[in-house]
């Protein structure tokens, strides 16, 4: 898997790693910005990557769109079944719970994630704020109100079948995934607040994302425009690479434990 590429290095001899070391030292406030190269190691999919991303293999045009779910909303409800199967059965990774434990350490962690999974959560962190919503929290396409999820898990062939979505009883709407598509507004509480995070935090760690979806890539931008050091943990290059303070290139599940190791020291 590509992420071997991180893990083969020692990157406590990097220049880069020892400066997030002292960064990360000398922060009061900090805000993690993750994306799905965070969840890579726990066996979820990422996006973009070239052979292995989900948009490599899938059409984000059928999939992820308000309109796609309403012109075909059984293929776009049972693949969204299929990845909640799969991230219900997946662990958080060292570095989530890498992540969580930063609030051992530094006065002030915000989380904010692309993700749509709950590895943040399951590792321990605490006030999570998900831009791009939650796979677990359905809601009815017309009237937005949440869908009780069965205690069954799904259990869905890779990428799904055809599933028809169960109907909302108060007003017989389809129910839809409670994940932000293309073309949709972020929930404004969780972007409201990851902006105060970001305004007022002393050291921004971003992990695992391409950067280039908007406005979650705006988060870092604003933290570099304000002077704050931005520090980048990715296994490539990112459209925020050229940009950040530092780029540590690592796997999260290696470099983040690592970091937290060479604080301990
Ligand atoms: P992408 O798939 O665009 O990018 C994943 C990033 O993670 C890449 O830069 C990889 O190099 C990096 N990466 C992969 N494995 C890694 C690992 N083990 N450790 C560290 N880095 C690793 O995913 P996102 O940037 O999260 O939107 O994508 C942003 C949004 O686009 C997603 O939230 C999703 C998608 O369409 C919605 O679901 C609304």
């Amino acid at each position: 898997m590509r992420y071997g590429i991180g893990m083969s290095r020692d990157i406590s001899a990097s220049p880069d790693f020892d400066r997030a070391v002292d960064a990360l030292r000398r922060a009061r406030r900090i805000t993690v910005l993750s994306g799905a190269g965070a969840s890579a190691e726990s066996g979820i999919p990422t996006f973009r990557d070239a052979l292995t991303g989900l948009w490599s293999t899938f059409d984000a045009e059928q999939l992820a769109t308000p309109d796609a779910f309403l012109r075909d909303p059984d293929l776009v409800w049972g693949w969204y079944e299929w990845r909640r199967g799969q991230v219900a059965r997946v662990q958080p990774n060292a570095g989530h719970f890498a992540v969580a434990q930063l609030g051992a350490i530094v006065p002030a962690v915000t989380v904010v994630t692309q993700n749509v999974d709950d590895l943040h959560e399951r590792a321990g962190s605490t006030g999570v704020l998900h831009l791009h919503g939650s796979i677990a929290a359905p809601r009815c396409f017309d009237c937005a109100r949440p869908w009780p999820l069965p205690a069954d898990l799904p259990d869905e062939p890779e990428g799904g079948r055809r599933l028809p979505p169960p109907r909302y009883t108060h007003c017989g709407g389809m129910v839809r995934p409670g994940v932000v598509w293309f073309g949709e507004a972020l929930p404004r509480g969780a972007w409201q607040r990851a902006e105060h995070a970001i305004s007022g935090s002393d050291l921004v760690l971003v992990i695992g994302t391409s950067g280039i979806v908007y406005p979650a890539a705006e988060l870092p931008e604003r933290a570099l425009a304000a002077g704050t050091p931005v520090i980048e943990f990715n296994i490539d290059e990112s459209a925020l690479s050229p940009y950040v303070t530092r780029s540590v290139r690592t796997s999260a599940a290696v470099g983040l434990p690592a970091l937290l190791d060479a604080l301990g020291e």
